[in-house]
């Protein structure tokens, strides 16, 4: 099996550069995918720094380039670069897109993204789950975040691959991405093993908020200090990078992120203060998050904050809170 990965990730290794090779070296990857990127606003470092390639528009351009250097076709297949059809037939999965590599945290290429640059098909590609890409337990951009993670202490949670990039561009870098997929357990103890301190900055649209109220109690539960940021809406941190300078946006972080509860008071109040049935609907979902957070004393703190900013008697949310949280253990 350890010589299965091997070959797998030696594949990989071959494609990153493939990949790199065509976005600079061939006129459809300069014409096509490399104008994309600086078009976007993505520089040449930000491209060299995050490994930034271009699958051609062809069927079998990786997977005779492959062939050529002497890579088996089983390794191409196992690791989602080519796809086999039941009649046999192996083709590229990735044809005409701008690749960004996934890497481990040690630094191997573990899978790619690849991002159409037409309006009709699947925004992303991505490399399917295999040996040595287990999706539930990597984050987007942690190698080259972990290091800025740590010295902060705080991890920056994104949703995508452009996010990831472009925060790094204007100086932000302990940034990952859940890469689309809703966060999971293993990805959040990733992040724990680095730092307490999550920021959570997803799409200012409905799904990124839908998605933040979800992982703030899958973060809570694991015992994170957890902040969240909402964007204006119709921007994602990239598009709201690319629109600001790097101060601008440190200066925007800082001044509004909020704590969950203010964060779930204002999404799920929204105006609504005065109606009871709303009230009580909005504080009986807060007492559900305070629940889950293991430490007492930080849901201690949770609970005369929740009483304070809802006006309601803190002995009756404390009753109910650990009424919840020995249910749940
Ligand atoms: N994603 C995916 N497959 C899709 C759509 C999204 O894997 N069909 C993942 C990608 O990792 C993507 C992330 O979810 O980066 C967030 O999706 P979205 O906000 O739609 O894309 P952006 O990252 O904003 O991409 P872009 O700015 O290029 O449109
Ligand atoms: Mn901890
Ligand atoms: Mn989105
Ligand atoms: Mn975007
Ligand atoms: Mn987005």
């Amino acid at each position: 099996e350890e010589s299965e990965r091997e070959s797998m990730l030696a594949v990989n290794d071959f494609a990153l550069k493939h990949f790199e090779k065509n976005l600079q070296e061939t006129d459809d990857g300069r014409d096509i995918g490399l104008s994309y990127f600086l078009d976007r606003g993505i520089n040449e470092a930000s491209i060299k720094k995050f490994r930034l390639g271009y699958s051609l528009e062809k069927s079998n351009d990786l997977l005779n380039a492959a062939k050529s250097r002497g890579y088996n076709e089983k390794y191409l297949i196992e690791t989602g670069l080519c796809i086999k059809t039941d009649q046999g037939r192996v083709y590229d999965r990735f044809k005409g897109r701008v690749m960004f590599p996934v890497f481990s945290i040690s630094g191997k290429v573990i899978a790619f993204g690849g991002r159409t640059l037409k309006k009709d098909v699947a925004k992303y590609v991505n490399s399917p789950e295999s040996l040595i890409y287990k999706k539930s337990y990597q984050l987007y951009g942690l190698y080259q975040a972990k290091q800025a993670i740590v010295k902060h202490d705080k991890c920056i949670l994104v949703e995508g691959y452009m996010d990831v990039i472009s925060m790094h561009q204007s100086g932000i870098e302990n940034v990952v991405a859940s890469s689309g997929t809703s966060l999971t357990d293993g990805q959040i103890r990733l992040i724990h093993r680095f730092t307490d301190n999550v920021t959570v900055i997803y799409d200012g649209d409905a799904a990124g908020i839908k998605a933040s109220l979800r992982g703030i109690d899958m973060l809570l539960a694991e015992g994170l200090d957890i902040k969240v940021l909402l964007l204006p809406d119709g921007d994602d941190p990239d598009s709201f990078a690319q629109k600001h300078t790097s101060s601008e946006l440190e200066e925007y972080i800082s001044a509004n992120e909020t704590d969950f509860l203010q964060f779930k008071t204002s999404i799920l109040l929204n105006g609504v203060k005065n109606d009871p049935i709303a009230k009580s609907r909005v504080i009986n979902d807060i007492v559900r998050s305070i629940a889950v957070i293991p430490n007492p004393i930080t849901r201690n703190v949770y609970i005369t904050e929740c009483s304070r900013m809802l006006e309601i008697d803190d002995r009756i949310v404390a009753l109910q809170v650990n009424k919840l949280f020995m249910e749940r253990v």
